[in-house]
């Protein structure tokens, strides 16, 4: 006997809007002006390759995190969380320095201290009631989507931000992440929660992060995602330590990002770092992840879900073998994933624990998934979420 399956099904914009709206009026008194929503997502491919100037192939799910929120004259924050009860934070806009507040209400309180420096920390004041509905801790950027909801919710709320478009809000919200919350992070999940095209993957050039929307052209096939459950607490540390032995070989190379030597021949990228093994397998990754987002997405383009699969799994066998970020959850979900007959299965997102992504024909997803499940119990390992995966909308305004 090995139990059910658990789905995480995604809520809808309307039922969790109006939940939103009676739980704001019970924490803060009265309506909120409106409620926003931004996505978490997931990556088809292109991993750490982001922060390196390259291409990555997210695309958004329809699983949101939701904000409530209303303008104060007061310079004041007041957030508030339905996963926290009892835990709202209140203070002036520009008082927020590093780390203080901390925790989640960073990215919130980050997202506006970051705002406040264009327009004056007093025109951001606001109660904001938060609803997560992107699972935590899954590697499904469920902290994107918190940052992205507050900031497309206080650009709607203060006029003098009229001019703020959604690339710089994605900006700021990496600031907010990386400067306020003390949280690494590239880039990629914030541009696809606020710049995503509905039904399409996102194919991000991370040199200057312009956007190309990607038809997903496999209708008969589901992206089915395996939520490991596992979360490894050396996930923030080892994500600075590939930062930071890619940066060693653009000094090394003379390069200002990997992304300048794309074209060149690999190997002789690769001899020009030979001495030190560790940059050969970071950069070897880099590289040949960037030829596979580009090849990826031509394969898409010719409809050949064979060939996807393919670049899926050579991608995860990079990220594990050369860029050594997966673990023996998400090796063990692609692994029985492809064994139950996926097409392709992957690691998604920073890796170290979170969510594999497997590419599956929509009649065989439930097998799969059975498979999957079967093996963690058989393993010993707590068993995995699983979530439907279809490319969602950017983040918008629910009312
Ligand atoms: C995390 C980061 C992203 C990206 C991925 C790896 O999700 O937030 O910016 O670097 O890891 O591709």
């Amino acid at each position: 006997m090995t139990g059910e399956l658990t789905w995480s099904p995604a809520a809808t914009d309307a039922e969790v809007g109006s939940a939103l709206t009676t739980a704001f009026a019970q924490e803060f008194g009265g309506e909120p002006d409106g409620v926003w929503a931004a996505p978490g997502r997931v990556n088809l491919i292109g991993e750490h390759t982001d922060y390196n100037g390259g291409w990555c192939l997210p695309f958004a799910l329809a699983h949101r995190t939701y904000c409530a929120a209303r303008p104060r004259e007061d310079g004041r924050l007041r957030v508030a969380s339905r996963q926290a009860p009892g835990h709202t934070w209140e203070g002036e806009v520009g008082e927020i320095t590093a780390g203080a507040p901390g925790g989640w209400v960073a990215y919130v309180a980050g997202v506006a201290a970051v705002l406040g420096e264009r327009v004056g920390p007093e025109a951001l004041g606001a109660d904001i009631l938060v609803d997560g509905h992107v699972p935590l801790g899954a590697g499904l950027s469920s902290s994107a989507a918190l940052s992205c909801s507050s900031a497309l919710a206080l650009h709607d709320l203060v006029p003098e931000l009229a001019g703020v478009d959604r690339a710089a809000l994605a900006e700021a919200c990496v600031r907010a992440e990386n400067d306020y919350a003390g949280a690494a992070t590239g880039g990629m999940d914030q541009s696809v929660s606020l710049r995503a095209v509905d039904e399409h993957a996102l194919l991000i050039d991370c040199r200057d992060f312009s956007l190309t929307p990607v038809a997903w052209t496999l209708p008969e096939h589901e992206v089915l995602v395996i939520d490991t459950r596992a979360h490894h607490s050396l996930a923030d540390g080892q994500y600075a330590a590939r930062r930071s032995a890619c940066e060693r070989a653009c000094r090394t190379l003379g390069v200002g990002s990997l992304r300048e030597v794309h074209g060149r021949e690999v190997e002789d990228v690769l001899a020009a770092l030979s001495g030190d093994g560790e940059a050969v397998r970071r950069v070897r990754h880099v590289l040949t992840e960037n030829t596979r987002v580009l090849d990826l997405v031509g394969a898409l383009a010719e409809r050949e879900a064979d060939e996807v699969g393919r670049l899926m799994v050579a991608s995860h066998v990079s990220l594990r073998d050369d860029y050594e970020v997966s673990c023996r959850e998400l090796d063990l979900a692609v692994d029985a994933a492809l064994a139950a007959g996926a097409t392709g299965a992957r690691m998604t997102g920073g890796g170290f624990g979170g969510s594999a992504i497997a590419l599956v024909a929509r009649d065989a997803v439930d097998e799969v998934a059975q498979a999957v499940h079967a093996a963690f119990v058989d393993a010993g390992l707590e068993a995995p979420h699983f979530l439907h995966a279809t490319p969602s909308a950017p983040a918008h305004r629910v009312s």
